[in-house]
């Protein structure tokens, strides 16, 4: 566990309300589709650096149910359980920094919104390459939101990629094939947009 990197973010999660950061969403339509377009009946998703995300909640509410949460801060994993309340049970809980998770299970979706572009340094990258081709199934999906290029150089002060179609299929392209993407701009909880680039890989 990268010690400095944990404190960091519970500190915000600590700190701050949920819609007093740039990433917040009231609605996680974009997320939403990629997953149903993946078309697998009872998937077993995971959201990789889910914050206080509400994505499992609307999945909870369109009827999936075999929903895993991940994320480095604690803080941000008990605000997210006490927001599920009684529907909190439908999901695994896992506090951990993604390049330690080590587990035997696979998932047939992976969710990464705003998660990998923290990842600046190559042995990084390469460690987060490993560990999503190692936990996803055979077939299984790989849903990315990053910044685009002309997203912003920092996320909650820290800095980050940004990148293209072509860069993110050529890092995933060992094990992944890139079935489908988009532009979008999220509008911050500030009034700012933020250029996302979502990537949607199926495993080959
Ligand atoms: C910009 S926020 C995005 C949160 C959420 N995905 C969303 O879309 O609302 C990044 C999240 O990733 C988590 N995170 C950052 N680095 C991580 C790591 N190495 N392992 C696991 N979680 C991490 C942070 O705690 C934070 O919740």
């Amino acid at each position: 566990m990268n010690y400095n990197l944990k404190s960091h973010w519970e500190k915000i999660y600590d700190e701050k309300n949920e819609d007093e950061v740039s990433w917040f969403q009231k609605e996680t339509n974009e997320s939403l589709k990629m997953i149903q377009n993946a078309g697998i009946e009872n998937p077993k998703i995971i959201d990789v650096g889910s914050g206080r995300s509400k994505l499992l909640k609307h999945l909870i509410e369109i009827g999936y149910n075999h929903l895993t949460y991940l994320d480095i801060s604690e803080s941000a994993l008990e605000k997210s359980k006490k927001f599920l309340g009684e529907q909190s049970n439908k999901v695994r809980w896992i506090s951990e920094d993604i390049l330690s998770f080590k587990t035997d299970e696979k998932f047939d979706i992976w969710h990464d919104r705003a998660v990998f572009h923290f990842l600046n340094e190559e042995n990084l990258i390469r460690k987060y390459i490993d560990i999503v081709e190692k936990n996803i199934s055979e077939n299984g999906h790989l849903i990315i939101g990053t910044f685009s290029e002309n997203g912003p150089l920092k996320c909650s002060g820290l800095d980050v990629k940004r990148y293209s179609e072509k860069v993110i299929e050529k890092i995933f392209n060992r094990s992944f094939k890139l079935i489908d993407s988009f532009y979008y701009d999220h509008v911050t909880p500030f009034n700012t947009t933020q250029n996302f680039l979502f990537s949607h890989f199926i495993k080959k």
